[in-house]
């Protein structure tokens, strides 16, 4: 639709009215929200959410996930609220997805043909306030190009993104920096389909037993056909090291991402990753951008341990290393 892209600030009141425009009339508005900047588009007018799947080149298969500013507007999309989801509900907004069974009028190319729609209030005041405006519910997968690191700046979704996206509403860094964690609430237990902002502690205090997705479950691998595209692909090459290892693997074309200091005599990039989980989840992924540049042939990456937010880092970590 769009030969250039605008970017605009996200705490413009007249900026949002806008941009709620261009998503009425079925354009491409990439916002911040509190985990990842998203691409967004009229979740229901299927022209528009094919134009989202042209713009990231993302598989026909992998559905997105639809933000809306209220719960009632989430029930309005499934065909029935399981006690559990109700339950979860009292944690938005916030960087958390819900699957739910999916209402009809829900268009198939939002869902990848699944019978299931997944949902969130995100928490930014930005996009509730673009979400309010549009009144419509806004399907918006994370804004970057398919297999590129999620964008948490304005400046990543243009790197990524200019000239495909009508409008990008820059908000600043994005909190959290890692996408939601997305729930199957469609099963007898509540089952994580992708660990993320929120951690499996938290959802384990609001609403009791939770399962997580095991590879080895092939029916609810089929269940998240996220989970089978490649992600978080730097071009280098990326390897995991137990936290130490690093500092003996230095060279001229290596980068490191490591919670600790650099090493007198290492030769080679250095990035000091903050000690908290929080704030190397925040960091996380420009600190890929960043260090993916011309000259840089691996990047090691020290791991984090696996409790709270840093199940999530783990895992986006491990899926780098994997691409
Ligand atoms: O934080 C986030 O979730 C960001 C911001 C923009 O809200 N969005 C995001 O979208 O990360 P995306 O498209 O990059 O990731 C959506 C994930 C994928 O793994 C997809 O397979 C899964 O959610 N998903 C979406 N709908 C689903 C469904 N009906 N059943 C199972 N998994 C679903
Ligand atoms: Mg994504």
């Amino acid at each position: 639709m769009s030969a250039r892209t605008e970017v605009w600030p996200a705490d413009d009141p007249a900026a949002i009215a806008r941009a709620a425009e261009v998503l009425r009339r079925g354009g491409l508005v990439a916002f911040p929200t509190e985990t990842v900047y998203g691409l967004g588009a009229d979740a229901l007018d299927a022209e528009a959410v094919r134009r989202i799947f042209a713009a990231k080149g993302r598989p026909a298969d992998n559905p997105l996930i639809v933000h809306v500013a209220a719960p009632e507007q989430a029930r309005a999309l499934a065909r029935a609220v399981p006690p559990a989801a109700e339950t979860l509900m009292s944690l938005w907004p916030g960087p958390l997805t819900l699957v739910l069974p999916r209402a009809a009028v829900v268009p198939d190319v939002t869902t990848a043909g699944q019978d299931t729609v997944a949902v969130r209030i995100p928490a930014h005041p930005a996009a509730l306030a673009l979400l309010r405006a549009c009144g419509r519910p806004v399907a918006a997968p994370s804004a970057n190009r398919s297999g590129r690191p999620s964008p948490t700046t304005a400046e990543h979704v243009r790197a990524d993104l200019d000239g495909v996206v009508d409008v990008i509403l820059d908000g600043g860094p994005c909190a959290v920096g890692l996408e939601s964690t997305v729930v199957d609430v469609t099963r007898a237990t509540p089952m994580v389909l992708r660990a993320g902002g929120l951690s499996l502690e938290a959802l384990r205090a609001a609403v009791g037993a939770v399962d997580v997705l095991s590879g080895q479950d092939h029916e609810a691998m089929s269940r998240s056909p996220g989970l089978r595209h490649r992600h978080y692909a730097p071009r280098a090459r990326v390897v995991l090291v137990a936290p130490g290892q690093a500092a003996a693997l230095g060279g001229e074309a290596v980068a490191v991402m490591s919670r600790s200091p650099r090493p007198p005599g290492f030769v080679g990039r250095w990035r000091r990753m903050p000690a908290d989980l929080e704030g190397y989840a925040q960091a996380l992924f420009g600190a890929l951008r960043e260090l993916d540049a011309p000259g840089v042939e691996t990047i090691v990456v020290e791991a984090v341990p696996e409790v709270g937010l840093g199940r999530a880092i783990a895992d986006r970590l491990r899926r780098a290393a994997e691409g």
